[in-house]
C-alpha cells in the first residue's frame, strides 16, 4: 500500500527544468501578435495580470496596466468601500462615454453655472427643458458675458449637435472633428440626454491605442474577492469590476467551490477561481461555469506552502494538467506566480496557458503601493506574501489565516524587490522576451505557440549553461538582473 505510492509516482516540472526547441521558423517579429484571453469573455493585447497583493495591485498599478493593454486586480486586504472606491477609481480615470451627466435649464444663472464648473472640473454643460435637451453652454459662452446676462438661456448655444446613443466611437470623434466642437451630448428616442462624449476623453483615448477598454471606453479593471464574500463581489461588479477574482490557496475545497456555485448566480462579469494545481480541480471548477482558472500551488517568490504544508505542484506541470482539461472547454488558465525571467512567461504559453499573472516582477515598479526602500545604497521596494504575518495582521484578508486570531500558521514571506521604475518598461522588456521566443518557435500566435511548440527536459548542468557563466557581469542589461539578496 505504501510502497505502491512510489511505484508510479510522477515527476513534476517546473520553468527551470525544461526549454523550448528551436523550430524552422517563417515569422517576422511584426507579424507576430501577443493578445490573448484572460478569461472567456476578455481579451487583451497584453497577456499579463498583476496581482491581487497588497503591494502590488491598487488603483495606480491597474490603471497603468490597463493603458499598457494588460489587466490589475485590485487586492482584498481592505473594506469593500475601499476596493471599491479603487475600482471606480479606474473606471472613471478614461471613460470615453461619460453616464453621469451633469446638466443644467435655461433659468440656471451665470453664478450657478460657474460653480457648477470650478467644482465638478467641467468645461460645459448641456441644458434641459423638462428633459428636453435645448443647448449647451460651455466656458467660452461664459467668458464674455457681461453683467447684464444673467442666466444660461442669454448664453448658450442652441443649435445643440447630438447623436444617439449607440453611435459608434469612431463615428462620434468624425462628428466633433468635422464641426470642431468640444462635447457631443447623446440622447436616447425621447430626446434625453443619456451621455455626453468630450473631445478631451477621445484625445486621451488616442494617446494609448492598445489599452484594454471595456465597450463604453473605460479602462479593464480585475478585483480579488474571499471565496465567501458573495456581498463584495456583487459590490464590486455594481462599481464597474470587469472581473471578479475569487482569490483563495486552495479553491479545489467543497465549501470554497459550493459558495463559487452562488456567486455565479450573483454575478454577471467573468469568475477567475483559483488557486488550483490540478486536473481534478480544473474539471469540478470548470463544471461551475468559472470563466478562468488561476493555476498555481506555491510557486510564488514570496510562498512557503510548499515547505510548511508540503503541498504542491510544479509550475509547468501544473500549467499542463489544468490546461488539458480546461482547453476542452474553452477556459483559459492563468498562470500564477513563479515568473522571474521574461522567458518564464514564453514557457507557459507553451505549456497551456492563457496568461499570465506576476506578483514580484511588478512590486518594484512605481505604480506598486508604498515608497521606495534604500539598502546598502541599493533601491528596493517592500513585497510581501499575503499569506505572510504582517499581511494577516494587518488585513482584513483570509487567504490563507484566519483573520481577527493572534495565531497562525503563516504561509508566505516579507520582504524587499529591486526597484524597476516604471511598470511599462518592465512590461515592455517582457513582452519583447515573449515576443523574441515566440520567434524562435516560430508562432504567430498565443494559439500557436501554445499548441505547436515542443519542449526539451533539461539537466542541471543544463540550467547553468543557459545562465552566463565563466564571466564576472559588469552590466547587466534591464531584463536580467541576477540580484545577491544576502
Ligand atoms: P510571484 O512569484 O510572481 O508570485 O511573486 C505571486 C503569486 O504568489 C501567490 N501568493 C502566495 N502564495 N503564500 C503563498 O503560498 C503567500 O503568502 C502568497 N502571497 C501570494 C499568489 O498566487 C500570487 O499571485
Amino acid at each position: 500500500m505504501f510502497k505502491e505510492k512510489f511505484q508510479s509516482i510522477r515527476e513534476g516540472l517546473t520553468y527551470d527544468d525544461v526549454l523550448l526547441v528551436p523550430s524552422r521558423t517563417a515569422v517576422e517579429p511584426k507579424e507576430i501578435d501577443v493578445s490573448s484571453r484572460v478569461s472567456r469573455h476578455i481579451q487583451v493585447k497584453i497577456p499579463l495580470l498583476s496581482s491581487p497583493m497588497d503591494t502590488v495591485t491598487e488603483a495606480q498599478m491597474a490603471i497603468s496596466m490597463a493603458r499598457a493593454g494588460a489587466i490589475g486586480v485590485i487586492h482584498r486586504n481592505l473594506t469593500v468601500n475601499q476596493q471599491a472606491m479603487m475600482v471606480r477609481n479606474v473606471k472613471r480615470e478614461e471613460s470615453i462615454i461619460i453616464r453621469n451627466v451633469h446638466t443644467v435649464s435655461p433659468d440656471t444663472t451665470i453664478q450657478e453655472v460657474r460653480n457648477i464648473m470650478g467644482t465638478k472640473k467641467i468645461g460645459g454643460l448641456p441644458v434641459l427643458e423638462g428633459d428636453k435637451l435645448v443647448g449647451i453652454v460651455t466656458k467660452r459662452d461664459l467668458e464674455f458675458a457681461g453683467k447684464q446676462v444673467k442666466n444660461v438661456g442669454d448664453v448658450m448655444v442652441r443649435k445643440v449637435i447630438s447623436a444617439r446613443d449607440n453611435i459608434k466611437i469612431d463615428e462620434a470623434v468624425e462628428i466633433l472633428y468635422k464641426n470642431r466642437i468640444e462635447k457631443l451630448p447623446l440622447v436616447d428616442s425621447k430626446g434625453r440626454v443619456v451621455g455626453l462624449i468630450t473631445a478631451k476623453d477621445i484625445a486621451t483615448r488616442q494617446k494609448f491605442p492598445t489599452a484594454s477598454r471595456d465597450e463604453e471606453g473605460q479602462l479593464l479593471v480585475g478585483a480579488a474577492v474571499g471565496p465567501f464574500d458573495i456581498e463584495r463581489a456583487v459590490t464590486l461588479e455594481k462599481e464597474g469590476a470587469n472581473l471578479i477574482v475569487v482569490d483563495t490557496a486552495h479553491a479545489h475545497n467543497q465549501n470554497v467551490m459550493n459558495s463559487i456555485k452562488k456567486m455565479r448566480k450573483e454575478v454577471s462579469v467573468d469568475i477567475m477561481a483559483g488557486n488550483i494545481a490540478t486536473a481534478e480541480a480544473a474539471q469540478d471548477l470548470i463544471s461551475l461555469d468559472v470563466d478562468a482558472l488561476r493555476v498555481g500551488i506555491g510557486p510564488g517568490s514570496i510562498c512557503t506552502t510548499r515547505i510548511i504544508a508540503g503541498i504542491g505542484v510544479p509550475q509547468i506541470t501544473a500549467i499542463s494538467d489544468t490546461a488539458e482539461v480546461a482547453s476542452e472547454h474553452g477556459v483559459p488558465v492563468v498562470a500564477d506566480g513563479g515568473i522571474r525571467f521574461s522567458g518564464d512567461i514564453v514557457k507557459a504559453f507553451g505549456a497551456g496557458a492563457s496568461s499570465v499573472m506576476l506578483g514580484s516582477l511588478f512590486a518594484g515598479t512605481d505604480e506598486s503601493p508604498g515608497n521606495e526602500i534604500i539598502i546598502s545604497g541599493r533601491k528596493y521596494k517592500a513585497y510581501r506574501g499575503m499569506g505572510s504575518i504582517g499581511a494577516i495582521q494587518t488585513g482584513l484578508s483570509d487567504r490563507y489565516g484566519k483573520v481577527g486570531s493572534s495565531k497562525f500558521v503563516a504561509e508566505g514571506v516579507e520582504g524587499a524587490v529591486p526597484y524597476r521604475g516604471k511598470v511599462d518598461e518592465v512590461i515592455y522588456q517582457l513582452i519583447g522576451g515573449l515576443r523574441s521566443g515566440m520567434g524562435y518557435v516560430g508562432a504567430k500566435n498565443i494559439e500557436d505557440l501554445r499548441k505547436n511548440s515542443r519542449f526539451v527536459r533539461i539537466t542541471g548542468n543544463g540550467l547553468r549553461e543557459s545562465h552566463p557563466h565563466d564571466i564576472r557581469i559588469t552590466a547587466e542589461p534591464p531584463n536580467y538582473q541576477l540580484y545577491n539578496y544576502s
